[in-house]
C-alpha cells in the first residue's frame, strides 16, 4: 500500500508563484516524513495545461498552446529541482497518456447514465475556469478572487449528473476526517445543503482541450480533465496507462493538499465523478489558507508579488521553508512580512539551534580532547532526556495530523529548553573546579544528544540543515536504518570525534 499525496496541478499561465511553492513545499515535507516513517510514497505534482485561460495566455504571447505549455511546464520542473522537491510523478494534462485515461473515465461515467446534453447559461470567470454566482446579473460584476469582469456564456454543453450524488456527498463530507480543517468542512456542508446542481463538463468554444469522443466541436471542461491528472499520474510511466493500472498501483489518494479556493472541486465534484466511474474517493482533502504580503493580497496590479526565485537566491530554500511551515498554521491564511521573516530565521535557526550547537561543540572539544564526553553513572534524572522523549512523541503526533507548524514549534521548544538547561547548569563555571568533571561531562553530553535529536527531527522539514547538524556531530545518522529508532535517546557515542564547528546557517540582514 502506497501513501499517495498530491499538490494541485498548477495552471501554466505563468511560472510558479509563492502560493504554488507553498503548497508544494508542504507536500514535500509530508512526503519526506512518510518516507522516513517507512511508508512507500507516491508524491504527485504536475501542471494543468488545457482550457480557455491557457489558450488565451498562449495566444496573447503569439505562441501555439503546446509550445507555451512545454515552456512553462519546464520552468515548473526546474523550479521543483531548485527547491529540492522530491516528487515521484509529474503529470502534464496535455500528454497523450493522460488523454487516454480521461477518455476511459468518460466512458465509465457515460455508462452510469450520468451524462446528458443541456444548455449552459451563466457568468464565467476565466481565471478560475468556473461559473460564478452573479446575484444581480450585472455585466460589471467582478470575480471575488480575480477582480475581473465575468463573461456571459450560453452554449450547448454536456452535463454531469452531480445532483444524483447528493446523499453520497452528504455522507462523505459528514465524516470528520474527509475535509480538514473543520472550518472549511462547514463551508462545504453549507454549500451542499443548498442542493447540488448538475454541472457542464464540455465546451464548444475552447479548442485547447481534449476532444470529447464522438462529439464534434466539444472539448472536455478543463476541471473534468485536470482532476483526472491525479489518477493518470499513477500509471504514467507504463506503456499503456489505464484506470485499472492506476487503481492497482495506488489509487485512491490519501490526501489532496490544495488551496481553499478550489475546495469545492475537490470535495464535491471530484468524489461524485469518481463514484460515477465506480472508483474510490480520496481519503482526505486539506484546504490550506492563502498567503498575503505585509497584510495585503498579492497581485500583479498591486505590484507586491513576491518572486519566489528572488527569495530563494537571496535567503536560500530552507530559510523560506522554515518561515512558511513554522509561522503559518496550515489551515489558516498566512502573511509574509520581511522583518518578521529575518527575525524568525535569525532567532530560531541561527541563534536558538545554530549557536547552541556551535558553542556546545566548542566547549566539548576544548575540555574533552575534541571528543564527545563520557556519560557518567550519575546521569540519571536527566531532564533533557525527558524533554526529548516528549518532543519526539508530540512531533510525530503533529505530523500525523498535518499540523506541521506545531511539529516545527515543539522541535524548536526542545532547542529553547536545551539552551535554558545549558545556561542554568553553567558548565563553564563548573569546569573551573576539576572535581566537577563528571558533572560537566554529563551536561555537555546531554546537550549534544539533545541537539542530535533536534537535527534528526529537522530532517523532513529542513533536510540540508539537518545534515549539517549531523555532520558537526560526527555524521551519526544512518539512512539505511529506521529514522524513528534513531530518535531514541543515547545514540551519540562518547569519545567520538567532534569536527571543528562552523556556523550551520548565516544570519540574515534586514534591508
Ligand atoms: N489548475 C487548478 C488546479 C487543478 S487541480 C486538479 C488551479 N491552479 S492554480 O495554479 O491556479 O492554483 C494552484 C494552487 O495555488 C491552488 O491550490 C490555489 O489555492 C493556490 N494559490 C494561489 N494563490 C495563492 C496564495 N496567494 N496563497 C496560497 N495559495 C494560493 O487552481
Amino acid at each position: 500500500m502506497s501513501f499517495v499525496i498530491t499538490t494541485p496541478l498548477y495552471y501554466v499561465n505563468d511560472k510558479p508563484h509563492l502560493g504554488s511553492i507553498y503548497t508544494t513545499l508542504i507536500c514535500d515535507s509530508i512526503a519526506r516524513y512518510k518516507r522516513l516513517s517507512g511508508e512507500d510514497v507516491i508524491f504527485i505534482t504536475g501542471v494543468d495545461e488545457h482550457g480557455l485561460k491557457i489558450q488565451r495566455t498562449a495566444s496573447n504571447k503569439g505562441m501555439d498552446p503546446q509550445s507555451h505549455c512545454d515552456k512553462i511546464s519546464n520552468i515548473f520542473k526546474q523550479n521543483w529541482k531548485d527547491w529540492d522537491i522530491t516528487y515521484n510523478k509529474f503529470v502534464r494534462t496535455s500528454s497523450q497518456k493522460h488523454e487516454s485515461i480521461v477518455n476511459e473515465f468518460y466512458k465509465r461515467v457515460k455508462k452510469s447514465d450520468d451524462i446528458y446534453m443541456g444548455v449552459q447559461k451563466g457568468w464565467y470567470c476565466v481565471g478560475c475556469e468556473e461559473f460564478k454566482d452573479n446575484p444581480d446579473n450585472s455585466p460589471t460584476f467582478k470575480c471575488p478572487i480575480h477582480k475581473k469582469n465575468l463573461e456571459w456564456k450560453n452554449e450547448e454543453n454536456l452535463f454531469f449528473r452531480l445532483s444524483k450524488y447528493q446523499s453520497n456527498i452528504e455522507d462523505l463530507i459528514n465524516k470528520p476526517s474527509f475535509i480538514q480543517p473543520k472550518e472549511r468542512r462547514n463551508e462545504i456542508i453549507n454549500f451542499v445543503a443548498k442542493g447540488l446542481k448538475d454541472f457542464s463538463i464540455s465546451r464548444t468554444n475552447v479548442s485547447w482541450g481534449i476532444s470529447v469522443p464522438d462529439m464534434k466541436n466539444h472539448t472536455f471542461y478543463v476541471w473534468f480533465d485536470a482532476l483526472l491528472g491525479y489518477v493518470s499520474a499513477i500509471s504514467l510511466n507504463m506503456d499503456e496507462p489505464s484506470l485499472e493500472e492506476s487503481i492497482d498501483n495506488g489509487w485512491p489518494a490519501d490526501i489532496h493538499l490544495i488551496g481553499k479556493d478550489i475546495l469545492r472541486f475537490h470535495a464535491v465534484y471530484w468524489p461524485a465523478m469518481l463514484l460515477s466511474a465506480g472508483m474510490e474517493v480520496p481519503k482526505k482533502i486539506f484546504g490550506h489558507g492563502f498567503l498575503t504580503r505585509e497584510g495585503q493580497k498579492m497581485g500583479k496590479s498591486l505590484g507586491n508579488v513576491l518572486d519566489p526565485n528572488l527569495l530563494l537566491s537571496k535567503y536560500g530554500k530552507e530559510a523560506v521553508k522554515w518561515y512558511l511551515l513554522k509561522d503559518i498554521s496550515l489551515g489558516n491564511d498566512g502573511d509574509f512580512q520581511d522583518k518578521r521573516f529575518v527575525d524568525i530565521i535569525n532567532n530560531d535557526l541561527a541563534n536558538t539551534i545554530g549557536n547552541l550547537l556551535n558553542r556546545t561543540s566548542s566547549m566539548s572539544r576544548k575540555w574533552f580532547e575534541n571528543q564527545v564526553p563520557n556519560i557518567e553513572e550519575s546521569n540519571n534524572d536527566n531532564i533533557l532526556e525527558l524533554y526529548s522523549k516528549e518532543t519526539v512523541e508530540n512531533f510525530i503526533n503533529h505530523f500525523n495530523t498535518y499540523e506541521l507548524d506545531l511539529a516545527a514549534k515543539v522541535l524548536l521548544n526542545l532547542a529553547i529548553n536545551t539552551n535554558l538547561y545549558l545556561n542554568e547548569k553553567q558548565p563553564w563555571t563548573l569546569i573551573k573546579d576539576k572535581s566537577n568533571i563528571s558533572l560537566v561531562s554529563n551536561i555537555i553530553y546531554n546537550v549534544l544528544e539533545s541537539i542530535r535529536i533536534i537535527g534528526l527531527l529537522l530532517l523532513p522539514l529542513l533536510p540540508d540543515l539537518s545534515s549539517k547538524i549531523d555532520l558537526q556531530l560526527g555524521a551519526l545518522y544512518d539512512k539505511n536504518k529506521s529514522w524513528k529508532n534513531q530518535l531514541e535517546w543515547g545514540i551519540l557515542k562518547s569519545k567520538s570525534i567532534l569536527p571543528v564547528p562552523s556556523p550551520i546557517i548565516e544570519k540574515l540582514e534586514y534591508e
